[in-house]
């Protein structure tokens, strides 16, 4: 690889979210720089419109939040539509769980069957009022009660169910700590330190203890290192030159997809450079490096668990069985990533195989040819996009649209990194 690639992310996606709902329940005007504009962020803004709080267009940039304080969200008029979002609409529930009227929640195909039992278990037990319409699904109505502190022991390592009950005892002002079986991303709990809030952690339990308020504030969202992971994939499986992606969330809850990589021999490098609300931000380097196959063990899935389609089909391409354990969660996903990722690889010439909670991929070095469904699940769509600039593959996408849920521009960045900025 030659010197001298670089390339900026849209924002993070997790750190989006999160920063629209702080500055929703801050007391005053928040301005999030460089915010994720994508179909998810937009979901959240739109929710959180409708729920009375006033949010500039999200068109890149910046967006202005006019926080009303933590009890100032007003009765939806009309459903709160989460698009594809599993994180809006969980957050939202956790936020929803005491203001004391009724919400409908609802969102897309794929959104309607994702679990939310999850979150509504705790959130009930906590005193919220949960009306089900589908099952463990969407739509649902929440009404919220006067709410009761919680110890919950979560049996899921997610952080969508952990800041949903942490947003439960900020808004609903009582104490609540959640325990999970290895610990998720703690974007959540970095965010409410840096605004002041006393979050405690010891091993894998997170502890709130309720305030009165939040200060609004003004901060940077670093690019999305699940994003990054797609450029990464390209720059190692297909680029010819060295690749620097400036300002990333580098949090080590996020990055162990970069970890995986290194063990199968990438040459990535990390360097810190800068911090977003308590979250380090750094520059990530890639050179070329030939790839072999790793175990990925059940307890850094969390950290890479939106990163799994990439990575299995850059196992793909490496030499040897990489073996994926612990994957249940990937079923429950934007689609039923597990069998659908299986079906994708088998259909393109790799082989493969699930067995239970862990999947199988091994390397080939033939050109991947074949169709591939994506189920409308934007990671899917950008893990095989990239498969198909590998040389001499011929892959057919069902579709090209769902990256816009979490990446706007994927297409372009993925063409500069495997053509560069002149073709
Ligand atoms: C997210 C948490 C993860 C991840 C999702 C974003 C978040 O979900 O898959 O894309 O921002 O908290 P789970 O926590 O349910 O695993």
């Amino acid at each position: 690889m030659t010197a001298g690639f670089q390339m900026e992310l849209p924002g993070d996606k997790s750190l989006t979210h999160r920063a629209l709902v702080l500055a929703a329940l801050a007391s005053g005007e928040s301005t999030i720089e460089h915010p994720l504009t994508s179909l998810d962020a937009r979901s959240m803004a739109g929710c959180l419109r409708r729920l009375g709080i006033s949010i500039s267009p999200l068109r890149g940039g910046s967006v202005r939040v006019v926080g009303k304080g933590l009890r100032g969200l007003a009765k939806p008029n009309g459903s709160l539509n989460c698009g594809n979002s599993g994180t809006a609409a969980r957050f939202l529930l956790g936020v929803l769980a005491s203001f004391p009227f009724p919400a409908r929640v609802t969102g897309d195909a794929s959104l309607r069957r994702r679990p939310m039992r999850r979150v509504t278990r705790p959130l009930q037990q906590m005193g919220a009022s949960v009306t089900e319409f589908a099952g463990d699904g969407l739509p649902l109505e929440i009404r919220g009660g006067q709410l009761q502190p919680i110890d919950y022991v979560s049996d899921t390592a997610s952080a969508q169910v952990k800041s949903a009950i942490l947003f439960a005892g900020l808004v609903g002002g009582v104490a609540v700590s959640v325990t999970e079986p290895v610990r998720s991303r703690d974007h959540t709990e970095r965010m409410l330190r840096a605004l002041g809030v006393a979050v405690e952690v010891r091993e894998t339990t997170v502890r709130l203890t309720p305030v009165d308020s939040i200060p609004p504030f003004t901060a940077t969202v670093p690019g999305d290192p699940s994003s990054a992971a797609f450029l990464i994939a390209a720059a190692l499986l297909v680029g010819r030159r060295e690749m620097t992606l400036r300002e990333i969330a580098i949090n080590p809850t996020r990055i162990g997809f970069i970890e995986v990589l290194r063990r199968m021999g990438a040459d990535i490098e990390v360097r810190e450079t800068s911090e977003f609300l308590g979250e380090p931000v750094g520059d990530v380097i890639v050179r070329g490096s030939a790839l072999s196959s790793t175990e990925v063990h059940a307890d850094e899935v969390p950290s890479l668990i939106d990163e799994i389609p990439v990575l299995a089909v850059v196992a793909s391409a490496a030499s040897g069985t990489t073996t994926f354990h612990g994957v249940a969660e990937l079923r429950v996903k934007e689609s039923d990533r597990l069998t659908l990722l299986a079906a994708n690889l088998d259909s393109v010439g790799r082989d493969c195989r699930v067995a239970g909670d862990v999947l199988y991929v091994e390397g080939q070095s033939r050109p991947p040819r074949g169709a591939v469904q994506t189920g409308f699940d934007h990671r899917m769509a950008m893990a095989f996009a990239v498969m198909s600039r590998m040389p001499g593959a011929s892959l057919r996408l069902s579709e090209c649209e769902s990256p816009g849920i979490s990446y706007p521009g994927f297409f372009r960045d993925l063409e500069l990194v495997v053509s560069g900025p002149h073709g």
